[in-house]
């Protein structure tokens, strides 16, 4: 059976780094209030001359380095990402341009903060159809630049970053790999997290819009149930979990769908008080700070989920 093998992973984080503190100079908030509501406690923002393409290229080096392969190797480039350089084209295709690869195929996947998910579900799938031999799956936002900076109910959440991930495809990978997938949508709450504009209404980029509690209510109940089906696909039972990393949201999200799992809070990869909120980029980016720090190791047992705007939500679970 052809397996989809994690080879190396990587990211990279703009310079600046915005403190709660300093984001009670520009709105009204607390750093307390946005501890105890969400567990963030900084973000990095992109400064002027870093963009998703530049993010997306630096996590690519990173991952392509962590599996020890040239970019040349690379025959199929997923860029997830609601914040791309331009409509079009797909910022992929400019990270293919930049890591000098000229065969193979890239395009972006966008599906909001589930969009790595949705990103490596696609890959493993062309992988496994033998469409493609190695891919780079890559996570990339600057959703500062899609914030309305005067609305606190949204502005503190998020951050920018990139995460990658080199996968190959292996017929004996043993049990290494992607072990199941699972995607959902649900196009009924389009309203609840979206973005105030786009080329065919508004000719504008918009700015981001949540009704925060609703998308927290949904996102519980979905995250634990795509979890549960990925687990029953595999027929692992969560007690296995080595390690959990779940999208990177909010605190008692992650928390309260690891407990109703059994999955115990050690077990969870929580980056959350340092990067905030990074949307297609928080799995990758936690992933790897796992893997540098040495938590996460070759063998280990990983799910990760994800639910966003969509609403969509899913799960992927992994051997590394
Ligand atoms: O990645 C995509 C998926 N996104 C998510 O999963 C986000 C899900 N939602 C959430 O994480 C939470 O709903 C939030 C963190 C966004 C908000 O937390 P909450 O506990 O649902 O707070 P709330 O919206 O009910 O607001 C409580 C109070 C309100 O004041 P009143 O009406 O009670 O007087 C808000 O005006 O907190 C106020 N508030 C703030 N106060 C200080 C809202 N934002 C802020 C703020 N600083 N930044």
């Amino acid at each position: 059976m052809v397996r989809s093998v994690i080879q190396g992973v990587g990211s990279a984080l703009p310079k600046r780094v915005m403190t709660n503190d300093d984001m009670s100079k520009v709105v009204d908030t607390s750093h307390e209030w946005i501890v105890e509501r969400t567990g963030i406690h900084a973000r990095h923002i992109a400064s002027e001359g870093e963009t998703t393409r530049s993010l997306a290229v630096a996590a690519a080096k990173d991952a392509l380095a962590a599996a020890h392969m040239d970019a040349s190797a690379i025959d199929l480039i997923i860029l997830a990402t609601s914040t791309p350089d331009q409509t079009f084209p797909a910022t992929a295709t400019s990270v293919q341009a930049d890591l000098g690869i000229r065969h193979g195929m890239a395009f972006d996947v966008q599906a909001v903060c589930s969009g790595f998910v949705y990103a490596l579900t696609t890959a493993d799938a062309l992988l496994k159809a033998g469409q493609a031999k190695a891919a780079l799956v890559i996570g990339s936002e600057t959703f500062s630049r899609i914030l309305d900076w005067s609305d606190r109910t949204t502005c503190v959440l998020f951050g920018d970053g990139a995460g990658a991930f080199v996968l190959t495809a292996e017929s004996d990978g043993a049990n290494r790999g992607i072990l199941a997938c699972k995607l959902h949508s649900d196009g009924r709450y389009n309203d609840k997290l979206y973005v105030d504009g786009g080329p065919s209404t508004t000719q504008t980029v918009g700015h981001l819009r949540m009704e925060g509690k609703e998308v927290f209510k949904h996102a519980v109940v979905n995250i634990a149930s795509v979890m549960q089906e990925v687990l029953e696909d595999a027929k692992v039972p969560a007690s296995q979990i080595d390690w959990f990393v779940p999208h990177q949201a909010n605190r008692r999200i992650l928390e309260g769908t690891a407990r109703k799992l059994g999955i115990s809070e050690d077990r969870i990869v929580l980056t959350l008080d340092r990067h905030g909120n990074t949307s297609a980029a928080s799995i990758p980016l936690a992933f790897d700070v796992a893997v540098k720090d040495g938590r996460i190791k070759t063998g280990d047992l990983v799910l990760m989920e994800a639910m966003g705007g969509g609403f969509t939500w899913g799960a992927v679970l992994a051997r590394l």
